[in-house]
């Protein structure tokens, strides 16, 4: 693990995780990057570790800077074991008794992971510590996206350490912004759809926090990715843009099938919403993954699911994406539902249940057809589509 050179005695040490290609039910097609961080000082400290299985790396990228024994401090921004799997192999390097810093709610949770009772050193939100030359900050983002989260700022360099916001699952060997461009950017839209999308609040209160403190910013430097250097204001602002989820003249028609009839009655849907200047788009889900619809979700304004009915429940892929959805509560969405069935044709009774728990908006009782849609039925779906693109807003 080579490590990079940020700023002047700033190292950044990343691992590179080719192959990952499920991230705890996320998929990560680009691989990822655990990236820790050495400020070389007076006092020498590193910022989080790595999954474990990189451990050996890290350890060999910091002794090629200096002795690891000489590290005086460890800080944790954050418990997740993709940051603190490395922390048992680093804590032997460095010597146990090392002062490890964390957040107040890191205290509490690193322990439920590590038996090793280390020295411990909770931080208060604003809280400083001199390396020497530099000070660094900590600020809590209790639930950004953990309950232990904290982000930790350079006040010299001017250089944010984000824990995951404003990370991507994206593995290259280029380190910075402007090195890969706008390609990033659906990387890091993703991260923040599956990861931090629940959160927009805080998220929006943070930047205002930010704002109010003036804190001047000349590098974002996230847990996962490439580091923002050439306009971190961009990740920012496009966070906020994000949080706000303004609802777009876009609708998804996301469904499953069994012999093709649900199938002919989203693709009908998806016509009529084209028709009536939509940006519509069917994602089956057997052939869309999950944590891409939910890129897609940000900025729609009308979410349409479809099931049929089996066995008096929804399709499991169904199930599987509302359960999904709900976790990442999306919010200022019209909704509608459709299936068609053979017996007794529950699942938009279902679908519209789990919609109303969203707080989205019901736009109609849901369209049920009766095994395979007949011309009538293709003329109801047509409708629909014609209902939902009347409640989005003009493009
Ligand atoms: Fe990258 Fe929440 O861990």
């Amino acid at each position: 693990m080579q490590p990079i050179e940020i700023a002047e005695d700033i190292y950044c040490l990343r691992a590179i995780d080719w192959s990952i290609r499920d991230f705890h039910g996320y998929s990560t097609y680009r691989g990822s990057t655990y990236n820790a961080y050495l400020i070389m000082d007076e006092k020498i400290a590193l910022i989080d570790t790595v999954k474990k299985e990189f451990v050996d790396g890290l350890i060999a990228g910091i002794s090629e800077l200096v002795d690891p024994l000489r590290i005086d401090y460890v800080i944790s921004n954050h418990t997740e074991m993709d940051h603190s799997g490395g922390l048992p192999r680093i804590m032997q390097e460095i010597g146990e008794s090392k002062p490890l810093y964390c957040s107040k709610m890191g205290q509490k949770d690193l322990p439920k992971h590590f038996p090793k009772r280390w020295n411990y050193q909770p931080v208060e939100d604003g809280g400083e510590l001199s390396l020497g030359k530099r000070t660094l900050t900590f600020m809590e983002t209790r639930m950004l996206h953990w309950p232990d989260s904290m982000f930790t700022y350079v006040n010299e360099d001017k250089v944010l350490f984000s824990s995951d916001a404003f990370g991507q699952h994206y593995a290259c060997l280029e380190r910075f912004d402007d090195q890969v461009g706008e390609a990033i950017m659906p990387h890091a839209l993703k991260y923040f759809a599956n990861i931090l999308l629940p959160y927009s609040p805080l998220i929006l209160k943070l930047v205002d926090r930010v704002k109010e403190m003036g804190l001047a910013l000349e590098m974002i430097c996230p847990d996962h990715g490439i580091i923002w250097r050439r306009d971190p204001a961009k990740i920012i602002n496009s966070y906020v843009e994000w949080s706000l989820q303004k609802p777009k003249r876009k609708a998804l028609v996301i469904y499953d099938t069994m012999w093709h009839s649900t199938e002919m009655m989203a693709e009908a849907i998806v016509e009529s919403l084209g028709q009536e200047g939509v940006n519509a788009r069917s994602m089956h889900l057997r052939s869309w993954h999950r944590s891409d619809i939910i890129t897609e979700v940000i900025d729609a304004g009308a979410i349409v699911v479809g099931s049929p009915t089996l066995n008096n429940g929804l399709f499991p892929t169904v199930s599987d994406f509302l359960t999904y959805l709900k976790g990442l509560r999306p919010r200022n969405k019209v909704a509608a539902s459709f299936g068609s069935y053979g017996w007794s044709g529950e699942a938009v009774k279902l679908i519209n249940r789990e919609l109303e728990e969203m707080k989205f908006s019901l736009i109609d009782p849901g369209l049920k057809i009766h095994y395979v849609p007949d011309e009538g039925g293709i003329k109801a779906c047509y409708e629909l589509g014609k209902k939902i693109a009347e409640a989005l807003p003009a493009g």
